[in-house]
């Protein structure tokens, strides 16, 4: 195990959610640091797919694979896959995510329901399903929390509380696997530039960015870099944790 530029070569990674965003900034990592990354996405196939094109010219190794989170079935089928496809599965960054804003009081129950069915049930289910591949051999995951998670955040009840259920479950987890070497930690974005903050008015955008200490919100390369810390072998003693990602905007 050494901690060099292809430090994950002859590993297998999964990240949710993997064709845009900051999953597809994962994948990039993971990729160009050996291992061989599987995107799993839900309705991006045209994205993923020429992800996998972009690794392969770079000289990588990647593939798709398309399951919904929020289905207990369809994901364990999508593991079963990877079993006997890959055979093994070292990695798991559970990236999937989804916002459906709106105010407590008028909030429908599917909007409460879809939030926590992907931002929480979906890392369940897929951290169920890894561990399993992962007790016999140890295994890293990295869970992507929220600032709103510790911040809360107003207009984001359902996904406030789904995130704050992800760091709870990711500490859960960490105690009750350590034992098999598997690690699992969370990194914890604040604000950054992809298609899930492409919607703010400028207006709030430029008020946000008062208030991050940085001045800036983040890119998904930067969260990438930090999902690669958790994920590899610079951290190998880190498993429980939280690694806020945020500019300084929260907790300072
Ligand atoms: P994004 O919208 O580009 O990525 C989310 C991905 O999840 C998309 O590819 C989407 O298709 C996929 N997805 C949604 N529902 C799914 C399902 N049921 N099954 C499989 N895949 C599904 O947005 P972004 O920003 O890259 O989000 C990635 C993660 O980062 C999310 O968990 C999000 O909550 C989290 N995050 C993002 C922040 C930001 O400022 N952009 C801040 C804090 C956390």
């Amino acid at each position: 195990m050494t901690n060099g530029p292809m430090q994950l070569e002859g590993r297998v990674a999964l990240v949710t959610g993997g064709a845009t965003g900051i999953g597809a900034a994962c994948v990039r990592k993971l990729a160009a640091a050996g291992a061989q990354v599987g995107i799993n996405y839900l309705d991006s196939a045209e994205q993923a797919a020429s992800l996998v094109q972009e690794i392969e010219a770079a000289g990588g190794s990647a593939f798709t694979l398309q399951f919904d989170v929020t289905s207990s079935q369809a994901v364990a089928e999508g593991f079963r896959h990877l079993k006997d496809s890959c055979g093994r599965l070292d990695i798991l960054v559970n990236n999937a995510g989804i916002r459906l804003d709106g105010l407590a009081m008028t909030m429908k129950d599917e909007q409460w329901r879809e939030a926590l069915a992907v931002n929480l049930d979906g890392v369940f289910y897929c951290c169920r399903n890894a561990i399993a591949l992962m007790r016999k051999a140890g295994g890293a995951i990295v869970n992507v929390a929220s600032v709103a998670a510790f911040a809360g955040s107003a207009g984001q009840a359902n996904y406030s509380a789904a995130k704050g259920g992800v760091v709870s479950l990711t500490r859960s987890l960490a105690l009750e696997y350590g034992p098999r070497n598997i690690r699992i930690n969370c990194v914890v974005p604040g604000l950054i530039d992809t298609l899930m903050t492409k919607t703010l008015s400028p207006e709030l955008r430029a008020d946000f960015e008062s208030r991050i200490p940085l001045g800036r919100f983040g890119s998904p390369e930067e969260v990438a870099s930090c999902v690669l810390f958790l994920a590899g072998n610079d951290s190998t003693y880190v498993t429980g944790a939280c690694l806020h990602v945020n500019g300084g905007g929260y907790p300072a």
